[in-house]
C-alpha cells in the first residue's frame, strides 16, 4: 500500500483490522519494523489525538518521528501551477513537498478543507498536490473530505466490543454544534461501515444529505427516533451542510444524544471521535457513563494508525503479507 488516504486504498479491511488488534495486543511486536526510516507528520489543522497517536505508533515501529505544524512554522503556500508568485505566498507545493519527501520515507499530512467552495475541498487540491510532488507513501491525517485513520479505529474499536453471532446495528446520528465543521469524519465512517459487516443507517435533518459517493448502501432517514430503535452504537457526530455546502442549517437542540433518546436501543454504546462538545453533542450523562466508547476509540488510533504504517513501509513487498506473518521475520525485511 502506497497512500492510505480512504478505505479504497484498503487491500482488506479485514486484515488491516485483525492487525491492529494484533497490535494492541503486542504493541512492541514489530518494535525494529521501522528502524532507520522517519516518519514526518505535517499538519496544517490543530489535533491532538491524530498527533499523538500517530507518532505514538512510528515510535512502537522502531521509526524516527519528525512532526511539523506547517500552517504556523512554514512559509505560507501556493497551490496554483503556474503561479506568479508576487504576493504573500513564499513557497509553491511543489518545492516544499518535494522537500518533505527527501527527509522522509512515509509523509502524514492534516488538511482541513476551507468549506467555503465545494468542488475545491471535495477535489482534495492539498492533498492530491502532496501526494504527487513528495513522492514517498502518504497517510491522510484528516483530509478535507475523509479521517481513514479514524474510521479504521471506529471499525477496530466495533468488532473488539461485539461478541454476538449477528451483525450490530450501527447508527450515524448528526448532531449540533456551534461551528460548521467539515463532513470528513461522517463521510469517511459511513464509507467504512458501508464495506464492514454491520446493518448501518444515517439519520440527519433535512438539508444534510452527505454525498452519496460514500453513503451508497446506508439506510438514510431524517427521523432519528426511528434510526435509534434497536440500534447496537449509536455514533455521534456534526457537519455541516453538503448541499447548502458549508452552512449550519439547523441549531435544533433536539437533535443532542441524550440518555432518554437511547431507551429504544439495545442499550447502545455510544461513539464519538472527540473533541466533543458536551451538553451540545452528547449529554455529560452519556459521556461519562458505562456505555461510551470515546476513550477506547482514541486509545484505538495508536493500533490503527500502527497497522497502517506497517503497511506503508511494506509498500515495496508484495501484498498479502500480514503482521501475523512477519512477526519473527523482520531483521530480513528487504
Ligand atoms: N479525532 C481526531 O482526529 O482528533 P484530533 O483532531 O484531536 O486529532
Amino acid at each position: 500500500m502506497k497512500y492510505f488516504t480512504t478505505v479504497n486504498d484498503v487491500h482488506s479491511v479485514k486484515d488491516l483490522v485483525e492487525d491492529a488488534l494484533h497490535f494492541k495486543k503486542d504493541p512492541s511486536c514489530l518494535s525494529n519494523f521501522g528502524k532507520n526510516k522517519t516518519l514526518g507528520l505535517i499538519f496544517l489543522n490543530p489535533s491532538l489525538r491524530t498527533r499523538l497517536s500517530t507518532q505514538k505508533a512510528g515510535m512502537n515501529l522502531g521509526m524516527n518521528v519528525m512532526v511539523m505544524n506547517l500552517d504556523k512554522e512554514g512559509w505560507a503556500l501556493e497551490f496554483e501551477d503556474g503561479a506568479i508568485m508576487n504576493g504573500n505566498k513564499a513557497e509553491h507545493i511543489k518545492d516544499a513537498a518535494a522537500v518533505i519527501g527527501q527527509y522522509c520515507d512515509i509523509v502524514g499530512i492534516r488538511c482541513f478543507p476551507g468549506l467555503l467552495s465545494r468542488q475545491e475541498d471535495y477535489s482534495e487540491k492539498v492533498l492530491i498536490s502532496f501526494m504527487k510532488h513528495c513522492t514517498v507513501p502518504v497517510v491522510s491525517l484528516e483530509s478535507a473530505t475523509l479521517h481513514p485513520l479514524q474510521s479504521l479505529a471506529d471499525l477496530m474499536t466495533i468488532q473488539e466490543t461485539w461478541n454476538k453471532p449477528f451483525k450490530p446495528k450501527v447508527v450515524l446520528s448528526w448532531a449540533p454544534h456551534v461551528k460548521a465543521l467539515p463532513q470528513a469524519v461522517a463521510n469517511s465512517f459511513s464509507e467504512w461501515m458501508v464495506k464492514s459487516s454491520v446493518d448501518f443507517t444515517i439519520t440527519h435533518p433535512e438539508g444534510y444529505e452527505l454525498n452519496e459517493e460514500y453513503t451508497r448502501g446506508a439506510n438514510i432517514t431524517t427521523n432519528q427516533h426511528e434510526a435509534l430503535e434497536g440500534a447496537d452504537y449509536v455514533y455521534v457526530k456534526n457537519w455541516s451542510s453538503y448541499t447548502d455546502y458549508g452552512q449550519i442549517n439547523c441549531r435544533d437542540e433536539a437533535w443532542m444524544l441524550t440518555k432518554e433518546k437511547l431507551l429504544g436501543t439495545n442499550q447502545a454504546k455510544i461513539m464519538h471521535c472527540l473533541p466533543v462538545r458536551r451538553n451540545i453533542e452528547i449529554s455529560d450523562q452519556l459521556l461519562d457513563g458505562p456505555d461510551s466508547l470515546t476513550l477506547l476509540q482514541a486509545s484505538n488510533r495508536v493500533y490503527a494508525a500502527q497497522a497502517v504504517l506497517k503497511k506503508l513501509i511494506d509498500y515495496r513487498i508484495p501484498e498479502g503479507g500480514n503482521v501475523r506473518a512477519t512477526i519473527g521475520k523482520e531483521k530480513n525485511f528487504r
